[in-house]
């Protein structure tokens, strides 16, 4: 029996567009921990291409949010992600290489990874995007016409 995530409240990072996507996330890596049992190199190498192309888009998306809130901890948010892609990058092209591979490790960090990150990196930072939402609404509101 192969772990997967449980998408479960204490995941949410409070905003619909971004948990949507999170769910996403973690239904790509649930998949690629349940996938190995079919043993197929070819799906599992479809899937590293898959987990490596939306995390492009998710951090896209997501660092355009960040950098219109002028968060003060951008380029430490970025990086995380950056190493992340690098790493899945050299994950992917070492096995379309026919490297070895440790699927149950790489499945385990891929779990860890993303609960560490979404609760903590990305809790952080929208919390501080909501609130530079609230003040730009509220600037606008009492702001004279
Ligand atoms: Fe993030």
């Amino acid at each position: 029996m192969h772990q997967v995530i449980v998408w479960r409240n204490e995941l949410s990072v409070g905003r619909e567009d971004i948990d949507e996507q999170h769910k996403k996330l973690v239904s790509l890596i649930n998949w690629l921990s349940t996938e190995i049992t079919h043993d197929s190199h070819s799906a599992i190498g479809q899937l590293l291409g898959a987990l490596v192309q939306y995390t492009v888009y998710h951090f896209g998306y997501e660092e355009r949010l960040i950098e219109e809130g002028c968060y003060p901890q951008t380029d430490a948010h970025k990086k995380e992600h950056q190493d992340f892609i690098e790493f899945m990058v050299q994950k992917q092209q070492a096995w379309e290489a026919n490297e070895q591979i440790n699927l149950d490790e790489l499945g385990r960090f891929l779990r860890r990874w993303v609960i560490r990150h979404i609760c903590g990196t990305d809790k952080d930072t929208m919390k501080w995007i909501e609130v530079m939402e609230e003040k730009r609404a509220s600037k606008q509101q009492t702001s004279p016409p």
